[in-house]
């Protein structure tokens, strides 16, 4: 297994509905960075705020069949690159805000997040996935959604399950998940990469969206490597060390997970 990987993200800005574009312009990015994993935000291809379920139902997709799924596959197989993207995926009626794992190799998995934010309930399916970890090339790689950093118990799950790097394709709104993210490195060990989008939709009257951007990446000892701008779009890929996230030990006489007393946290 090699020691380290290139490993990123992409910040966009995408115009809601003009799929084709944001995916023209992620694809774009992709091929430029030369990394070996990146992550794309929630909902990269469509943007964020439909006003009812009827207008996301158009602009949804099936996985792995769907276009943006198709187009991301070949970008993977092309340029070497394992992406991880948030996607508008359908699956008969019903809708679900999903990412996308996918290798050089091919399709490796789906996630449906979880934990729907707001509106997101009137549109969306909760997901019904479990919290998995994927051995990618010797890497273990997991998927969170945006608001899944909300409810520690996933980024704990994905980590006790052998996660080295989680992956968070986000439109985040609230200002705390940055810094909340180092939290979740720092008490699980685990690197992060949120892939956050930046820009403002307003496509609701008087409920104007503004994304906070400052995508990150996160090292398993809560220092965050490289941290985006909070406007605008931006990309960056660093040399991270996966095996470091296998190291549970803070002191030499800690794991935080042998450590953990259940016998005193049932409810
Ligand atoms: C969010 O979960 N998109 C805030």
């Amino acid at each position: 297994m090699k020691k380290t990987i290139k490993a990123g993200f992409v910040q966009t800005d995408p115009a809601f509905g003009e799929v084709e574009e944001n995916v023209r312009i992620a694809l774009r990015e992709i091929k430029g960075l030369g990394a070996e994993l990146l992550v794309l935000p929630e909902l990269f291809s469509t943007g964020y705020q439909f006003c009812s379920m009827a207008e996301a139902m158009e602009l949804a997709e099936e996985v792995p069949n769907g276009p943006t799924t198709e187009a991301l596959l070949e970008a993977s197989a092309s340029s070497g690159t394992i992406i991880v993207a948030g996607i508008l995926e359908r699956s008969g009626d019903r809708l679900f805000n999903s990412s996308v794992l996918i290798s050089p190799h091919g399709f490796v998995a789906l996630y449906r997040k979880a934990h729907l934010f707001w509106r997101e309930k009137n549109i969306f399916t909760p997901g019904d996935t479990p919290f998995e970890v994927f051995d990618v090339g010797g890497v273990k790689l997991a998927m969170m959604i945006c608001f899944d950093w909300y409810f520690p118990e996933v980024a704990r799950t994905l980590s006790l399950k052998g996660a080295e790097i989680i992956c968070h394709p986000s439109n985040l709104v609230l200002p705390h998940c940055p810094a909340a993210m180092i939290t979740r490195c720092l008490e699980n060990r685990v690197y992060a990469i949120t892939a956050n989008r930046a820009g403002v939709e307003q496509r609701r009257e008087g409920e104007p969206l503004r994304f906070i951007g400052q995508s990150q990446i996160v090292s398993p000892t809560g220092e965050v490597l490289y941290r985006a701008p909070a406007e605008g779009s931006d990309s960056a890929a660093l040399e991270i060390r996966p095996s470091k996230a296998r190291n549970k030990a803070p002191t030499r006489q800690n794991d935080i997970f042998k450590d953990r007393r259940k016998d005193l946290y049932r409810l």
